[in-house]
């Protein structure tokens, strides 16, 4: 047997019957959860978990500005409490963010608070955790914090959608606009995608995921709201556990897009799920060793920077946002999930895959023949490649 492939048995040993980190409590009960809100008392007697949402850096993104902003980034922690109920499911979530940014109008420049939830819709390998990845598709929930928008066609299969900042009418229509805005705008930004990799992200307009999704803002803490089925047409949670990841953005850094903090995937319900992050053993200075020798000329990450910018995905948090299981198999096998997003237009230099018949194929050599402890090593060396959590 190849090295890599008694190690990745190794890993799903231990990650039992599911391959994540961490897991959250659910609180079962009774009564009808498909209208709770912030105030029920539900949440009281639900057990606050805590996951650790880590800076995206694959990428370095063009806006200067937004790269200022955000090179001190620190981890952020997030509570997180589940309760579920009959065909229901309902998550609560608090973050600190001292400012509150609010999105006027969708097309400004002034960027909202906002948080997503993300579930996977395969059980067997995790998809990407950015948008999901080819044959792994996920069901991202995003809400952002904007200003009131009216959705002309109640939220329904809208072609267009106004908000006060994009509304270019005459006074009389735009008075007419303000009042429906005020009857019956709401003030949320709130989308349901089905995603296999950034490109395929369509969002779901058909009300075949519906959800509730809620944000306030009290004393320097969001808390976001999500309540969903736990079956649908492209989900099934109805299982003991099922993974989920979270993603914030802070409007006031510029957060956008692939500009955020996020979270690996974590168990919800899990009573097998193993601290597979806490992979035992494994030499973290040679791991980092075999990373200077056989990574360091595509990769950079945590004060190694001699690869050129943008030539591969900088890893300085990959060990704060990638499970162990998806970071084997990124080194082993490099093209099972090829990270999106990358600008091939803006920098034809560098190739992170090639395309031929839509399917995608990475440029980074697999490292397979490298032995079983080398490649343990290595794991355990890019689980210790995050920032610190902000106190
Ligand atoms: C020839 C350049 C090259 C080398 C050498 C290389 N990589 Fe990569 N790597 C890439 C590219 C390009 C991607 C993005 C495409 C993809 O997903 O495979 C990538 C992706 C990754 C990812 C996924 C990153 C993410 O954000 O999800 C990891 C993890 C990774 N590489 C680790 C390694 C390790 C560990 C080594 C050394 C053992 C290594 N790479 C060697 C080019 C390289």
């Amino acid at each position: 047997m190849k090295a890599w492939k008694s190690l990745s048995l190794a890993l799903a040993f231990l990650g039992s019957s599911s391959l994540m980190a961490q897991s959250l409590n659910v609180l079962h009960v009774k009564e009808d959860i498909s209208t709770i809100g912030f105030k029920s008392a539900l949440w009281e007697k639900a057990k606050m978990g805590s996951v650790e949402a880590y800076p995206q850096t694959t990428i370095e993104m063009n806006d200067a500005t937004l790269m200022k902003e955000n090179a001190n980034n620190k981890a952020k922690k997030i509570g997180v409490k589940v309760v579920q109920s009959g065909e229901y499911v309902a998550l609560l979530l608090q973050w600190s963010d001292k400012t509150k940014n609010v999105q006027q109008g969708l097309t400004s420049n002034v960027y909202g608070d906002g948080f997503a939830v993300q579930f996977s819709t395969v059980s067997d390998k995790l998809p990407y955790i950015g948008m999901g990845s080819d044959g792994r598709a996920v069901i991202v929930h995003l809400q952002k914090a904007t200003g009131k928008t009216y959705e002309p066609n109640n939220g329904g299969n809208v072609y267009h959608q106004v908000g006060a900042g994009n509304q270019n009418a005459f006074s009389k229509e735009l008075e007419q606009y303000k009042n429906e805005v005020a009857k019956q705008g709401s003030s949320d930004y709130q989308r349901v995608f089905i995603a296999e990799g950034f490109r395929s992200t369509t969002q779901i307009r058909d009300n075949s995921e519906p959800a509730v999704m809620e944000m306030k803002h009290e004393n320097g803490v969001w808390s976001g709201l999500l309540v969903r089925k736990l079956k649908s047409e492209h989900l099934d949670l109805t299982k003991d556990s099922f993974p989920v990841a979270f993603a914030i953005w802070d409007g006031g850094k510029k957060n956008r897009d692939g500009s955020k903090l996020l979270t690996p995937w974590v168990g919800v319900g899990a009573k097998t799920l193993v601290a597979l992050d806490e992979l035992k053993g494994g030499d973290v200075a040679n791991g980092e060793k075999v990373m200077m020798e056989n990574c360091s000329a595509c990769h950079q990450y945590k004060g190694v920077k001699s690869a050129p910018n943008y030539m591969a995905p900088e890893l300085s948090n990959i060990g704060g946002y990638a499970n162990a299981s998806y970071l084997l198999e990124s080194i082993v096998e490099p093209s099972a999930v090829v990270v999106p997003g990358y600008n091939t237009t803006a920098h034809p230099n560098f190739q992170w895959y090639t395309v031929e018949k839509g399917v995608r194929t990475s440029t980074m050599p697999s490292f397979s023949h490298l032995d079983e402890k080398s490649l343990k090593d290595v794991v355990v060396y890019l689980k210790t490649l995050k920032v610190g959590v902000e106190k």
